[in-house]
């Protein structure tokens, strides 16, 4: 087995067995906020920290010598070349408020490289896998099936979600680029997870996404879900995605919404 497809089958579990708990553990009447972040809405819940805890564990019992960047932990430097990356409730609002759309996420970095990635979405009974190289699949009750991203989808055909910040001010300036992309395209979605979109387009259920402002953990495991089904995860002019504008979509549909996008949403913040 190579080392990738390893550290895909422990971000499958550890994900899975953190799904399940976040599902069985969340209190009837929804969990508590124990923190906010860079403002009042950016909340953390007691489940957030529950379950961030539960991964690091099952990863440092397996394979103690990795690095660990966690959205609500930080960061811990490692001696092996191996790095998670974790969300463990990518949509926190969604859960606090009982949606079925959030998703714990779960990426293994070698050397800087995203190589594998799991994301479980409980409320879906979905979890999505891709080692780089090895394609990117979709696992339900019914079977597994392989991902391929919808291409060249002309941005008025193209259902298109994005996300939005927390702060303020990055919240207007998201308005005022949404106001320049929604008579463009088809429609617009915001979900509410960014790990969850891009499962879904992925899947072929959106065209497209895009979202200035996403962390690491938001988009490790997604990105290459994404890429490993056909298509593209850049910022703008070929920058990482990242504090910057993520952009992902299939070939051809990509092109015409960074097209959009430049002059919209130049580096601003
Ligand atoms: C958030 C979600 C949301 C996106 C935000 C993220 P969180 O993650 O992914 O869809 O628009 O930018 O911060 O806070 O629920 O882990």
């Amino acid at each position: 087995m190579s080392l990738a497809d390893e550290l895909l089958e422990l971000a499958a579990a550890t994900a899975r067995e953190a799904g399940r708990m976040l599902v069985d553990k969340r209190p009837a009447d929804g969990p508590d906020v124990v923190q906010t972040k860079s403002s009042p809405t950016d909340v953390v819940t007691q489940m957030d920290r529950a379950a961030e805890q539960l991964i690091i564990e099952r990863i440092r019992a397996a394979r103690p010598d990795d690095g660990f960047l966690g959205e609500e932990s930080g960061g811990r430097a490692g001696s092996s070349g191996v790095r998670w990356v974790v969300d463990p409730i990518d949509g926190t609002v969604n859960y606090l408020y009982d949606l079925p759309d959030w998703a714990v996420s779960i990426a293994a970095e070698v050397d800087g490289e995203a190589v594998a990635g799991a994301i479980e979405i409980p409320r879906r009974g979905e979890s999505y896998t891709a080692v780089r190289g090895g394609g990117a699949l979709q696992h339900t009750a019914s079977g597994t099936r392989r991902l391929r991203i919808n291409a060249h989808v002309p941005l008025g055909k193209a259902l298109v979600s994005t996300g939005f910040g927390y702060e303020a001010g990055r919240r207007a300036r998201q308005a005022e680029v949404l106001t320049g992309v929604l008579p463009n395209v088809r429609d617009i979605r915001r979900g509410g997870s960014c790990c969850v979109d891009l499962c879904s387009l992925a899947a072929g259920r959106a065209d497209a996404y895009y979202e200035r402002g996403v962390h690491a953990w938001d988009i490790a495991a997604g990105g290459l879900i994404v890429q490993e089904a056909g298509g593209r995860v850049e910022g703008l002019h070929g920058a990482a995605p990242g504090p910057e504008l993520a952009i992902a979509a299939g070939p051809g549909t990509f092109e015409a919404l960074h097209a959009l996008l430049a002059p919209l949403d130049p580096a601003r913040d």
